[in-house]
């Protein structure tokens, strides 16, 4: 049976993975879980925020449910121990180069996002994010110069085999999509770009199907406020769609409603599923949060980890279900608690 590394994490995380899991369970009978400490929890459990445990695990596994880290508590450490840095180290050690973010609009949303309905409505944008290069996993430093001033330094670069195996996703995601493609550089002042923009122009050549576009990093953060919908999917570097993913996700309503998946091919293989939304210190252990974001990452597991696209839609169908019928947690302006809320998608299922 597939085994399933649940990695709860800190804050939030474990709430909303539970409820995850409840929906797996059903859904998918018979996986195996395993259960590891992450990020704080990890520094907690064993002084390093990814244990050597915790990493066997999760390469181990046929998949990853994760759930968030970070907290106020570990800002204070060194970097590489602050609980981020398991999140970054999962990502380069199973080499999960793609980031895959939908930022979809539930019918029964509409009016949830800051912006006016009739900008956001009909909202279906993916975006794929580069996630185990550029600016992120470059040579970075502080130093001190001549004139005595503190210098801090990160080094973005992009080499052809990690834009092209990026950009394929994009291009084949598209493909089963609406055949639309914008990739989003830096390219009038960044090499880095200019690189990542010439690789696209050549594969382009090879998905005739698909219409490529190409739009600068800062027009792109407008248009996404502007008029969203004109985007079906966007393909970018690590840096630029960290950025990115977090705008599109207001657009779409609540940051708790949007899954993630970090891949390294497109089925069948390890890869893990978290909610884009973070730890939330703030409400941690309260019951308040929503868990749709995970329920619906379980889903992106259950189609590409799983290979399951029938079970997938059910879980997602729930989730549309459930809102339909007027469940909210607080962030959607309703009063269910977490576990209530899993109780509503459980019973959309049936
Ligand atoms: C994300 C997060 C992470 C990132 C942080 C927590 C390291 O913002 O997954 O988008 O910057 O990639
Ligand atoms: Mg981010």
């Amino acid at each position: 049976m597939p085994l399933i590394a649940v990695l709860g994490g800190d804050g939030i995380g474990p709430e909303v993975t539970a409820e995850a899991r409840r929906v797996l369970e059903i859904v998918v009978p018979g996986l195996d879980y395993e259960e590891a400490p992450v990020g704080g929890a990890g520094y907690d459990a064993s002084g390093h925020p990814l244990p050597e445990a915790t990493l066997a695990l999760a390469k181990r596994a046929d998949a990853i449910l994760f759930g968030a880290i970070g907290d106020p508590r570990y800002e204070k450490l060194e970097r590489h121990l602050r609980p981020e840095a398991a999140l970054l180290s999962l990502r380069s050690e199973l080499g999960l180069f793609a980031n895959i973010r939908p930022a979809t609009i539930f019918p029964a949303l509409a009016d949830a996002s800051s912006l006016k309905p009739e900008v956001v409505n009909g909202l279906d944008i993916v975006i794929v994010r580069e996630l185990t290069g550029d600016v992120y996993f470059g040579e970075k430093g502080q130093r001190v110069l001549d004139n005595g001033q503190r210098q801090g330094w990160d080094m973005m670069s992009y080499a052809d085999y990690e834009i092209r195996r990026i950009a394929t996703v994009g291009f084949e995601m598209a493909k089963r999509r609406k055949g639309k493609l914008c990739s989003v550089d830096k390219a009038n002042v960044l090499e880095t770009s200019q690189v990542w923009r010439d690789v696209v122009i050549e594969m382009s050549a090879q998905y005739p199907e698909v219409a490529v576009t190409h739009m600068y990093v800062d027009n792109a953060a407008m248009q996404l406020v502007r008029a969203p919908t004109q985007f079906d999917v966007i393909v970018t570097g690590n840096l630029f769609g960290d950025i990115l993913s977090d705008q599109a996700s207001m657009c779409a309503g609540s940051i708790g409603m949007l899954p993630s998946a970090s891949l390294r091919a497109w089925v069948g293989e390890n890869g893990m599923y978290e909610p884009i939304h973070g730890s939330a210190p703030d409400i941690a252990g309260q019951g308040k949060a929503n868990p749709c974001a995970a329920i619906l990452s379980a889903a992106m597991l259950v189609r590409h980890s799983l290979g399951d696209e029938a079970a997938a839609q059910r879980i997602e169908a729930a989730v549309s279900k459930a809102l339909d019928d007027g469940a909210r947690t607080a962030d959607l302006g309703g009063t269910l608690s977490t576990t209530a809320m899993g109780d509503a998608v459980i019973e959309a299922l049936a």
